[in-house]
């Protein structure tokens, strides 16, 4: 059977296809029907003079959602999104209607909108961000296949904190050891790049956020490679050639969802060709200062923002600064440790800063990826996690890593729902992904 992708390819032939109305207008002996098949959307005319009376009537009939049978010739039609229409020859209702569709063309608001989300999916704008979702997806795959990475799936379930601990969501083992579901699958990836070189896992990963903001789910899925040997300049590289080739990708395979979206693609063109800039933490705070002291400021930065102290770590209107000031993405790189995690690797040549980096996006998406090089020395590993106050017997396995065959590697976590807003220029992450999980949404 045809779909609505494929029609171009049928000018002047008829064709069968299931389809849903997503509107209709029209009175008198002309009606159009706008429909959609899951592959795109297309509008189809009913007129009356082609059709039998009975599938003009039927046609008049139908109501928003109602699934179809419609047979029709494909003409071409320049003014057509995709280039194309349908002259109805029949039609036949598939499912009959159980009431009111919810979701009718006036506007509704995002929380209406989200509590009929299995339905929201169907309209436009949806389905553009999450076509684009999975280019993306595939994009991730492709870029690591060619490069020579093993996927390597991480488990769901832990005993491990990855991150911060108070970030975990501890979950009930039958009354026995504790476990917690995983923020991070770096960890188990780090096992894998020791076996396999180089690895990526990709995943959801869960995080107890009690702050709610437009850049943070509870369930969000992350890329994370990890590089066995590797160093942090090495692993600023690869981030790069990453996101570049998965804004090329999206370009190039997504422009239809883009338009629709009405996403200004200029502002992806930096991206897509790479040179990245790489600031220290340090130069960092005095970009930040400089736009605060001059009142240059992003329009969704308040004016009463303050500049950063050394040794605290950037806000978010400090990543919105920062993502303003550069027309692509930038790397952020050596914060001082005691901001970051356990595991990164000291700066030998500052041992208070971390060999780490965040990739901040443009626009004010803020931070897209962290990353670091990891500790490889046994003695340290080992003391960072007990001043942390962690459970050392759930790390020996970790720590093993460190015993035999210990070499200096790195590797990072790429947020894919802040990526996905970014290229769809979209304000908050919970249209990033079929089903959001926020403080405030468990359904549908
Ligand atoms: O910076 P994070 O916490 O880094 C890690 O988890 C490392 N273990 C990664 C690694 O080195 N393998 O998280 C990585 C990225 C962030 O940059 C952000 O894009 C995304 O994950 N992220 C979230 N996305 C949505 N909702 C949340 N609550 C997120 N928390 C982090
Ligand atoms: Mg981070």
């Amino acid at each position: 059977m045809t779909s609505i992708a494929d029609l171009k390819e049928h000018l002047g032939e008829e064709v069968t296809f299931t389809a849903w109305l997503t509107d209709k207008s029209g009175k008198g002996k002309l009606q159009f029907l706008k429909l959609r098949d899951g592959s795109g959307f297309v509008q189809a005319t009913v007129f009356k003079a082609d059709v039998s009376e009975e599938v003009f009537e039927a046609a008049r009939r139908l109501v928003q959602e109602q699934s179809l049978s419609v047979t029709g010739i494909v003409r071409a039609d320049e003014r057509a999104p995709g280039g194309v229409e349908l002259s109805v020859q029949s039609l036949a209702p598939v499912g009959l209607p159980e009431g009111e569709y919810p979701i009718t063309p006036k506007e509704h608001g995002i929380e209406f909108l989200m509590d009929h989300r299995h339905l929201w999916l169907r309209h436009r704008r949806p389905w553009a961000i999450l076509r684009v979702r999975d280019c993306v997806e595939r994009a991730i795959g492709a870029f690591f296949h060619e490069q020579g990475f093993v996927r390597f799936d991480s488990p769901f379930f832990t005993s491990n904190a990855g991150e911060d601990t108070t970030e975990l969501f501890e979950i009930d083992l039958f009354g026995e050891d504790k476990a917690y579901l995983s923020q991070t699958g770096q960890l188990h990836a780090e096992a894998g790049a020791l076996a396999f070189g180089k690895v990526y896992t990709f995943g959801p990963t869960f995080r107890a956020e009690k702050s709610k903001t437009r850049r943070h789910l509870l369930e969000f899925w992350m890329i994370e490679p990890e590089v066995a040997p590797s160093t942090h300049v090495q692993n600023m590289e690869l981030q790069e050639a990453m996101v570049s080739f998965i804004v090329r990708r999206v370009l190039a395979e997504c422009e239809a969802e883009l338009a629709l979206l009405g996403r200004d693609t200029s502002k992806l063109a930096g991206a897509a060709e790479g040179n990245y800039p790489r600031v220290t933490y340090t130069d960092a705070l005095t970009i930040i200062r400089n736009h605060i002291e001059a009142g240059d400021l992003p329009p969704n930065v308040q004016p009463d923002v303050r500049p950063v102290e050394w040794g605290d770590d950037l806000g978010a209107p400090h990543e919105t600064i920062l993502g303003y000031h550069f027309d692509r993405p930038v790397l952020i790189e050596k914060y001082p440790a005691a901001v970051k995690a356990f595991y990164m690797q000291p700066d030998p040549e500052n041992p208070a800063l971390a060999l780490c980096d965040d990739m901040i996006a443009p626009e004010g998406y803020g931070e897209i990826i962290g990353g670091s090089e990891r500790i490889h020395d046994y003695a340290l590993l080992k003391s960072r996690i007990e001043a942390q106050g962690l459970p050392l017997d759930a790390f020996e396995w970790y720590l093993d890593l460190r015993r035999f065959g210990s070499v200096p590697h790195a590797g990072y976590g790429m947020g894919l729902e802040r990526v996905i807003a970014w290229l769809c220029g979209i304000d908050h992450i919970r249209e990033a992904i079929p089903f959001p999980r926020m403080l405030t949404r468990m359904s549908p």
